[in-house]
């Protein structure tokens, strides 16, 4: 069924019909018809419609919010709005025909769109909550575990895994942040838009904003109709939080080959070769990596999708929900997948080595008052002396730096140990447990916010 005819002489094709329907919109049928609900309500309320004209419609629609999981889409549905009217004229006859009264499908798709996404958004902040506190665990229990930090992937200074780990907890923090900005900026109504220039009928659209706790109706309707980029800042949301997984999911790519040797992945998250029986593979991991490209594809993809079309609605906007849902699925499954893979994981990972100590044996130069400059330079020359003597930092002598200069004192041997570098207090809280555990504190209090 279409919602449109009066003008056509002739019957759509199936190939019209088929190119032009959508089903990827079902999802948005309780929002459809919850957003339907408040506008009877309106209609109701402003004498548009009779008030037993609104009960009427209000209790078909009632029906079908409280069997949804009943609900049969028919292949001739054009969309899921032409699904909704079209079940309501099967329960209350002809007078579904006074639904679509003061409203197009244009301001109902932006509607729709509105109330799942700020539902989806909620649902990601509380993944993302989960995620962080996961991590929080993690890193409790790792932050005596010294590692080495990467720069350029070369070994730089010493730190803890814990303190590792809790990197991204940041990040997904602020990734928490982003999709509860997004669902602010996206809570207002297009409803009363219209196809693009509102209608002549006496609506109420305060009424509808606050009968769906939205902030206020959308001020201009060609903007209410015709803009998408509060899909878009979703989708970038999307993207932004799976490429800090990427980044994870690569790290454990990395630490669990053998030449790395960090991490354990455990067999319930391993998957096998077919062909070579030794392999453990850690397929979640690259998935995620693989993933967040397509859902990077999903920014470009919404972007160009808006970048040409005139005001207000084109058809082409239809696509934005194939768009902005597969973005949320994928990082609503990555985001369970990650959490299952650490879940069971077991690090073992080597210390660091004892160049990682050279800036800290540069900076005790420094308190005793030789400039940075010159201590970095006795220092670098001290690793080459020793390396050109095919030793490392850990073997030097009081000897050894007695003959770079006097400057460096037998007492920077002892900074050498790099574990020893954790416990060595540090302002910028980067390295030993108490870190960790001041920056648990800190999330633990953001999280309570
Ligand atoms: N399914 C359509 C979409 O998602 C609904 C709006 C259709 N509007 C129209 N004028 N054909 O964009």
């Amino acid at each position: 069924m279409t919602l449109w005819g009066g003008r056509f002489g002739g019957e759509m094709s199936d190939i019209t019909r088929r190119f032009t329907g959508d089903t990827s919109d079902r999802r948005l049928l309780p929002f459809d018809v919850e957003g339907s609900i408040a506008h009877v309500a309106m209609l109701g309320k402003t004498g548009i419609i009779t008030a037993e004209d609104a009960d009427i419609l209000t209790g078909g629609l009632r029906d079908i919010l409280d069997t949804l999981d009943e609900f049969e889409f028919q292949d001739t549905d054009e969309d899921v709005h032409t699904a909704v009217e079209r079940r309501l004229g099967e329960l209350v006859g002809d007078l579904a025909g006074k639904l679509h009264t003061g409203r197009s499908r244009n301001d109902q798709v932006a509607l729709d769109l509105r109330l799942y996404l700020r539902t989806a958004a909620a649902e990601r902040v509380a993944q993302l909550r989960s995620w962080v506190e996961a991590l929080m665990k993690l890193a409790g229990a790792t932050a005596d575990v010294p590692i080495a930090t990467y720069t350029h992937l070369q070994q730089a200074q010493a730190t803890s895994l814990g303190n590792h780990l809790l990197a991204y907890a940041w990040m997904a923090v602020r990734d928490m942040g982003r999709f509860s900005d997004c669902a602010l900026r996206m809570n207002e109504s297009p409803l009363g838009a219209g196809a693009s220039a509102g209608s002549t009928l006496p609506l109420d659209r305060d009424a509808v904003t606050t009968a769906l706790e939205m902030d206020r109706p959308m001020p201009n309707t060609l903007d209410a109709v015709g803009s998408r980029d509060f899909v878009a800042e979703y989708v970038f949301c999307c993207a932004q939080a799976m490429v800090h997984l990427s980044r994870l999911a690569e790290e454990l790519v990395i630490w669990s080959s053998k030449e790395f040797g960090w991490v354990s992945l455990g067999d319930e998250v391993s998957t096998g070769s077919s062909a070579l029986p030794h392999k453990r593979n850690p397929d979640i991991a690259e998935l995620i990596r693989g993933r967040a490209a397509t859902v990077s594809g999903d920014v470009t993809a919404i972007l160009s999708l808006q970048k040409a079309l005139p005001l207000a609605y084109n058809r082409d906007l239809q696509e934005d929900k194939r768009i902005v849902f597969h973005a949320d699925d994928t990082l609503a499954s990555a985001l369970e997948a990650i959490a299952a893979l650490l879940s069971g994981i077991e690090f073992s990972p080597p210390g660091p080595g004892a160049e990682t100590s050279a800036l800290d044996i540069a900076e005790a130069m420094v308190e005793r008052g030789v400039p940075f400059r010159q201590a970095h330079l006795l220092v670098g020359r001290l690793v080459k002396m020793l390396e050109d003597d095919d030793r490392s930092l850990q073997q030097a002598t009081t000897a050894d730096l007695a003959a770079v200069d006097d400057s460096l004192s037998p007492s920077d041997l002892e900074l050498i140990d790099p574990t020893n570098s954790l416990s060595r207090p540090n302002a910028s809280k980067s390295r030993g447990s108490q870190a960790v555990r001041a920056q648990i504190d800190a999330l633990r209090d953001f999280l309570q916010e």
